[in-house]
Parts: C-alpha cells; sequence; structure tokens
C-alpha cells in the first residue's frame, strides 16, 4: 500500500517560487528562515499569520505551515523560526537541511488565528515554539495601547531570544520555564481577565486543556477562547495500534509515521477531514470498543467528550499501549 499525501477540502494554494535568503539559529533546535519570494513581493499579512510551504521529502509533496514573525528585518522577506523534531514525519527536519539561496515553495500568508482588537483586554498564553504566531500579536496590541499579558512557557532553547526581543511588553510578559510553575499565574490570570477579554493560546495538547478547563471552570464564553494548534503530538508517544472499521469489515494496522486518518485514506475508505489538525470536528468517527488507552490530540470534543471515549478525532488521536480500536465510521460529519 502506497502512502499518500492527503489534499485539503480547501481552495487549492497558489504556490510559488521562493528563496531562502537567509537562516540563523535562535537555539540548539529552534532556526530562524528568511524567504524570498521570487517574485520580489512580499504580500501583507496581519499577526497570527502563517506561511504554506510544499515541501518535497517522504517520496511525496508535503505541505507544512509557519507562522510569520512580525517586523521583517528586509522588505520582501517573510521570517519564521522552525523547531526541529526529531520523532516527526520530517518536515521540519527537512528545513533544517537546506542553506541560503536553495529553492523553496510557498504560497501566500493565510490566517486562520486572526486577532480580534475590539476588546478591552487579552490573554496570550503561548507553549515553547507556540510563541512564534503570538509574538506578533503581543507586539501588535502593545504598540495599539491594548491590555495584555502574555505568559510564555517554555524550556526552549530559543527562549532567550523570545524573552528578550519582546521586552518591550515589560510587566505585560511572564516567563516560565515549565508548566508546574506556570499553573498558579495561569489561574489567576484567567480568573482576572475582563469579562468581555479574550485568551489566545498557542502551545501543547496538555496547555490547552488545561487553560480550557479553568475558562470553563469561569463560565467564560467559549467564542472568546482562540487556539491556534501545530498539530502537536499528545501525552503519549505515537505506537502501531491495530483498527478494525465495523461497518465496512475492514480491519488494519496504523503505524506510528500515519495518521488514522492517512491509513483510512491508505485503504481506500472515503473519509471526511478539513484542519488535520483536531480542530474542526469533521474527521471524527464514532469508537465502538478499544483496548489500550486513547490518546486525544484534538481541541475540538470537551474533556467530557474526551472522558466518554465514545468518539475520536483520526487526524490527531491514536491508541496508546500498542492497543486496537473498533470504529464505525457512518455517522462522519454529523455533528451531535
Ligand atoms: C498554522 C500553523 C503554524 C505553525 N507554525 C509553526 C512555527 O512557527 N514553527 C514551527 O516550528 N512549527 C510550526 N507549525 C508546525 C509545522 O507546520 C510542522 O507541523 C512542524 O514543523 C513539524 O513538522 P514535521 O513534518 O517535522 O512533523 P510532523 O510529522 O508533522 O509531526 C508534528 C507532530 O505531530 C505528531 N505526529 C507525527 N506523526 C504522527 C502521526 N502519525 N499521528 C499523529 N500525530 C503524529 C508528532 O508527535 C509531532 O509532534 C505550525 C503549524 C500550523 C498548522
Ligand atoms: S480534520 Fe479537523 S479535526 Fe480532524
Amino acid at each position: 500500500m502506497n502512502p499518500r499525501s492527503l489534499p485539503s477540502v480547501h481552495t487549492p494554494p497558489r504556490w510559488e517560487p521562493a528563496t531562502l535568503a537567509r537562516c540563523h539559529d535562535l537555539g540548539s533546535d529552534v532556526r530562524l528562515f528568511e524567504v524570498r519570494p521570487d517574485s520580489g513581493a512580499t504580500a501583507p499579512y496581519t499577526p497570527g499569520s502563517h506561511l504554506p510551504l510544499q515541501l518535497e521529502f517522504d517520496g511525496h509533496p508535503q505541505t507544512r505551515h509557519y507562522s510569520l514573525l512580525e517586523e521583517a528585518g528586509d522588505a520582501g522577506v517573510y521570517r519564521f523560526a522552525v523547531k526541529r523534531l526529531v520523532h516527526s514525519r520530517g518536515g521540519s527536519e527537512h528545513l533544517w537541511q537546506l542553506a541560503p539561496g536553495d529553492k523553496l515553495t510557498i504560497a501566500g500568508p493565510a490566517n486562520h488565528f486572526p486577532l480580534s482588537f475590539a476588546n478591552p483586554e487579552y490573554l496570550l498564553i503561548a507553549g515553547g515554539i507556540g510563541i512564534t504566531p503570538l509574538y506578533g500579536m503581543a507586539l501588535a496590541l502593545h504598540r495599539a495601547g491594548k491590555r495584555l499579558r502574555l505568559i510564555y512557557v517554555s524550556r526552549d532553547s530559543a527562549r532567550e531570544h523570545f524573552a528578550t526581543a519582546l521586552s518591550a511588553l515589560g510587566a505585560a510578559l511572564e516567563v516560565y520555564p515549565d508548566s508546574a510553575s506556570a499553573a498558579p499565574a495561569i489561574q489567576r490570570a484567567v480568573a482576572a481577565l475582563d469579562p468581555a477579554g479574550e485568551a489566545y493560546i498557542c502551545g501543547p495538547a496538555g496547555l490547552r486543556r488545561h487553560v480550557r478547563a479553568l475558562w470553563e471552570a469561569e463560565a467564560r464564553p467559549p467564542w472568546a477562547l482562540r487556539y491556534e494548534t501545530f498539530a502537536n503530538g499528545g501525552e503519549r508517544p505515537e505506537e502501531t495500534f491495530e483498527v478494525s472499521v465495523r461497518n465496512l469489515g475492514i480491519s488494519f494496522e496504523v503505524p506510528p509515521h500515519r495518521s488514522l486518518l492517512e491509513s483510512l485514506i491508505d485503504h481506500d475508505i472515503e473519509a471526511l477531514y478539513d484542519c488535520q489538525r483536531g480542530e474542526c470536528g469533521l474527521c471524527a468517527v464514532d469508537v465502538v470498543s478499544h483496548e489500550g488507552s486513547i490518546d486525544h490530540r484534538d481541541v475540538y470534543f470537551s474533556a467530557r467528550q474526551h472522558a466518554a471515549d465514545d468518539k475520536l478525532c483520526t487526524c490527531v488521536s491514536r491508541i496508546a499501549g500498542h492497543g486496537r480500536v473498533v470504529i464505525d465510521t457512518r455517522r462522519q460529519g454529523i455533528r451531535d
């Protein structure tokens, strides 16, 4: 069975050639890239935007997205920071092999995480490399004179770089080395946020779940909590698990380097999906039974729905403990 790359249901991006102009390390595993479109013109973009890149690795074209850092040094370049992930399908590793002058394929900036600017107060919470979309937002809010608090939780090698680059925020920036030390500050910040305030989060699944639980406990409106997910890993490492699709009578293994969604498509099973980041819920299927624990990596379902273990988002969630799962795909796309 040949693994396939998944197309998006959105309008295909308009790819264009570009050149890596410069790159340098912000830390031992985070590198800054400056990419110049060969047309010579960059498109304008708003805080929270990202740049789609088409990379050739693993035998076929794959799309990866990188949040654009504000305040490009030179006009005419897009700047983004990439964390090198060793246990991944290889997109970040591929970028780390590039040298100035190498060719790239990019599309114009897109923004799925727009900043409203309309509210009296903003709480931004970044975990690790999740600082990248919030970096430009924090500087833009600061310049606009908005009330703002940025809680940055990171052990990353680039932490000092970003903390220094954001020093204009003064006391509005709080930096913590890990979630345990940040937890009391996050709890206080959620409780103290203006009732009309908004929170923007980008970081690992555990951080997002923690903030969401606090948000729900404070009975704050769900629409005022905004996420960007980087399709991050879950609580457990990727392992092989077995899946049986009850309504089709088909069983197969999902290897560590393929998602359940990719494996369904590899086996010619029609599957609905959109974001492929655990945000939209379109890929969700019913779980009939399972052995081993479900590592829910989506942000679409609530904590209560995760605990029920009766649905999972096939694009990101997995079974841990070399387990197995029986699913039913007939209700795909039906929202409860
Ligand atoms: C809008 C947006 C903005 C982004 N901005 C940045 C940025 O500024 N900087 C940055 O470094 N990254 C950013 N990313 C993430 C980036 O696009 C890539 O996902 C990242 O570089 C990893 O790519 P990869 O191919 O190396 O890893 P991938 O293989 O895509 O792995 C990414 C994560 O998915 C998990 N994973 C891997 N395989 C599977 C599988 N089979 N099933 C389930 N989970 C799996 C891994 O544990 C890993 O944590 C952004 C992503 C999005 C969507
Ligand atoms: S495709 Fe959007 S949650 Fe899976």
